[in-house]
């Protein structure tokens, strides 16, 4: 499926309830209390969800959160690989996500059979595996890593060992360059990131010449070849903010940009358009944007729908995001 088919099939859908959003706010702040809740938001999430949540951030921030909160429910609005690693990090807390069909291209390309296979093809490799996987994924792999942490974790392994990276081959190929190590790469790829428009890309920055480019390392070789400043969802944020250009394309799903000009109101902060721009630049990922203030309302009121997870499973999936995050 294309991205415009995706979102497309993934539009927001009705409301259930007739409250307004400032009563779905209350609600949410009330139960949120009642029950003793915490809202964890990925910074790709709508910009009414963000301000919400008790802690905004990217896949490394939430993990870390999600390994130490002391409240009995997690509410996780981002997609369902975030909200599993919370629960594989606190199999005691219910962990909630709005909406279950929020998934991800970049883990639902790599499933666990065909990546068993081509393990077994390399035998002797160290599985390095992005966050952005299945549980079954990291229960496969050595070593969990985040676009933030991903060169740190590789650099710590000896010289000598061959590694597997997976499930991402653009943010391996970035890795493969910043390392200069040989990986071995599974082909899989995130379609809000791939899809992304190098010409569109181009004639953005003729019109705001002054304009510095940030990427995401999921994008592609040849926008990574032309960007300022290539690194994770929080580090552009800091980035943006410390740095003294005024104007910036951003490469990466758009609700980052909620956070750049709320911490930059003087700056300019331009979302890059995807190869099917029409009149809007439209870098929403389909599945992050199935979280609406509604769904989180209605998932915590009925505190569902809930993840489970098998108690091996669960056990073989943590000791590689455990050695992550012991490196962090
Ligand atoms: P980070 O949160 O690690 O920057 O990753 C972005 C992403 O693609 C999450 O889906
Ligand atoms: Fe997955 Fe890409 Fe969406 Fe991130 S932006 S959740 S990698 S589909």
């Amino acid at each position: 499926m294309t991205i415009t088919e995706l979102q497309e099939k993934y539009k927001k859908t009705e409301p259930v309830t007739n409250l307004t959003d400032d009563q779905l706010k209350e609600e949410i702040l009330r139960l949120k209390k009642e029950k003793n809740a915490v809202i964890l938001a990925h910074y790709y999430q709508e910009w009414k969800i963000q301000e919400i949540a008790d802690y905004v951030g990217d896949s490394l921030g939430l993990s870390q959160q999600a390994a130490k909160t002391e409240a009995d429910v997690i509410v996780f609005a981002g997609v369902h690989f975030m909200a599993e690693t919370a629960k594989i990090l606190s199999p005691q807390k219910k962990v909630l996500l709005p909406d279950l069909d929020a998934g991800c291209s970049l883990a639902d390309s790599c499933p666990a059979d065909a990546f068993q296979k081509f393990k077994d093809a390399h035998p002797g490799h160290v599985v390095v595996s992005y966050v952005n996987c299945t549980a079954e994924i990291k229960a496969l792999s050595d070593i969990i890593c985040t676009s933030s942490n991903a060169k740190k974790i590789i650099d710590s392994i000896p010289q000598e060992t061959p590694i597997i990276f997976a499930p991402d081959v653009n943010l391996g190929r970035y890795l493969k360059k910043v390392t200069g190590r040989d990986l071995v790469l599974w082909d899989g790829a995130c379609i809000v990131h791939d899809s992304f428009s190098l010409d569109k890309i181009k004639s953005l920055q003729e019109q705001h010449p002054q304009a510095k480019i940030l990427a995401h390392p999921e994008c592609s070789h040849a926008i990574l070849e032309i960007a300022d400043y290539v690194d994770s969802t929080a580090k552009m944020l800091d980035y943006s903010q410390k740095d003294a250009t005024s104007t910036y394309i951003v490469v990466t799903e758009e609700g980052i940009l909620h956070q750049m000009r709320k911490a930059s109101p003087e700056k300019l902060f331009l979302p890059a358009p995807l190869v099917t721009y029409t009149e809007c630049a439209c870098g929403e990922c389909p599945y992050m944007r199935l979280n609406t203030l509604e769904k989180l309302y209605l998932c915590l009121l009925r505190e569902e729908p809930a993840i489970d997870l098998d108690e091996d499973l669960r056990l073989k999936a943590l000791a590689p995001i455990q050695r992550m995050l012991e490196l962090s």
